[in-house]
């Protein structure tokens, strides 16, 4: 015997739960299967605790999938103005970090706590604990789990991606795709550090020094902070560039960014007696700099240095290379790139085009956001395009 719904959502993340209340909320019977112990996981650890539960900018070109149109329409549809209307009418207070990113001013619980409630005003059952065994598909879904068979004529994939194993993440929603003939893009970590070796890990040593610089890699460029850590490079800059990262790439670095063009000339005319040193300890925290001089091996004051000898030394700090032997996987990733291919799902309804009844929204989508707000923006705006075609 199984229990009947009209949808099954698997996954009570932040695109589940958005789906599941939305559909519920239209008079459908839904019901959510979540592995977990509780909902919501990520998101109650997510912004150290705070949530960055959207960014106020979040647009398509903040998103990176092999088909860079596809999520126009959902964003489109739900705005990070939509999400922050919800999160005002519970009465929850937020604040505007940096860069349009909106965090709580209390605690991520309350993002949970107002999804549970938006899905209890749907008559939404979310069950825990729930082991998922099978899917079949033979007119309606059934899904089978330990506790017995659930079926509808509706299923939603909402499990994620691979990102942080430890808290239960897996590529169940790849694997699920793959059963039903859908295409994978290869997953990849993202928003991840990366880590330095050979020569490079000489940068290891001043861990826990960070700098305001440009990082890029593979024309993206982002103007924020880099940390370097005992195994590499991280910081939001570097965490952004990580995602366009990929092995055997360069990553460069401007460390010079609101220095204006010939720095190191103009400073030789007006103050010979500075050294490469202590210009760079003006710029930069005292440890980075000294080891960039080390590097960069020009001793001596300025005013002794030809002027080639330092044009080269400048246009080595704008364009640092460092060359990542590796990332730190999905062990440390936030996210993943890649994921069900965009090219089965309609960018309006996500459902599958192959297998009608089928959906997938989220992370479990070849559609990823940077860093600041722009991954959860996507789980609301693609579980909400689900919960409203479902
Ligand atoms: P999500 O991972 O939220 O939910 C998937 C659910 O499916 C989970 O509850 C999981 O347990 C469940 N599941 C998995 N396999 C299953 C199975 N076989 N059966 C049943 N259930 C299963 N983003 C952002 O915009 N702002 C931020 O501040 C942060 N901060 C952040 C911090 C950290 C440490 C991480 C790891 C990630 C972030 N993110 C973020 C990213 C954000 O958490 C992520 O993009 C969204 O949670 C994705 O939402 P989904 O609903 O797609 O997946």
């Amino acid at each position: 015997m199984s229990e009947n719904f009209d949808a099954i959502i698997l996954g009570a993340g932040a695109a589940g739960l958005m789906c599941a209340a939305r559909a519920g909320q239209r008079g459908l019977r839904v019901l959510v299967l979540e592995r977990a112990e509780k909902p919501g996981k990520k998101i109650l650890i997510s912004g150290g605790g705070r949530c960055n539960f959207t960014n106020i900018g979040a647009g398509p070109a903040n998103y990176l999938s092999a088909n860079p149109h596809f999520a126009k329409s959902a964003l489109a549809r739900y705005t990070a103005r939509d999400f922050l209307d919800l999160v005002e009418s519970y009465g929850i207070a937020w604040h505007e970090k940096t860069l349009g990113q909106l965090f709580c001013d209390g605690s991520a619980k309350q993002i949970v706590d107002m999804l549970l409630d938006e899905c209890a005003k749907g008559d939404v059952t979310v069950k825990c604990g729930e082991e998922i065994a099978s899917v079949e598909h033979a007119g309606d879904f059934a899904v089978t789990t330990q506790n017995g068979t659930y079926s509808a004529p509706k299923l939603v994939i909402a499990t994620g991606g691979p990102s942080i194993p430890k808290m239960g993440a897996t590529g169940f929603a790849y694997e699920l795709a793959r059963q039903f003939g859908l295409k994978v893009v290869e997953p990849r970590p993202a928003l991840v550090p990366l880590t330095l070796g050979g020569d490079e890990v000489l940068f290891r040593e001043i861990s826990g020094v960070s700098a305001p610089v440009v990082a890029e890699a593979n024309k993206a460029r982002f103007p924020e902070a880099a940390l370097f850590t005992h195994r590499g490079l991280s910081g939001p800059a570097i965490l952004q560039v990580s995602s366009y990262w990929r092995p055997g790439d360069p990553v460069t670095i401007d460390f010079l960014p609101g220095r204006e063009t010939d720095w190191l000339l103009e400073t030789k005319r007006s103050n010979p007696k500075s050294t490469i040193r202590s210009l760079l300890r003006e710029a930069l925290p005292d440890r980075l700099a000294d080891i960039l001089d080390e590097k960069i091996a020009l001793p001596g004051d300025l005013g002794n240095l030809p002027d080639k000898a330092l044009r080269g030394a400048e246009e080595q700090l704008r364009r640092w290379q460092f060359r990542p032997s590796g990332s730190e996987g999905f062990a440390k990733a936030e996210v993943t790139v890649g994921g069900i291919s965009t090219s089965e799902l309609s960018s309006k309804t996500m459902e599958s085009m192959r297998v009608p009844g089928l959906f997938a929204i989220g992370e479990a989508v070849d559609v990823t956001g940077w860093l600041g707000g722009y991954n959860f923006q996507w789980a609301w705006a693609s579980g909400m395009a689900a919960g409203e075609a479902l």
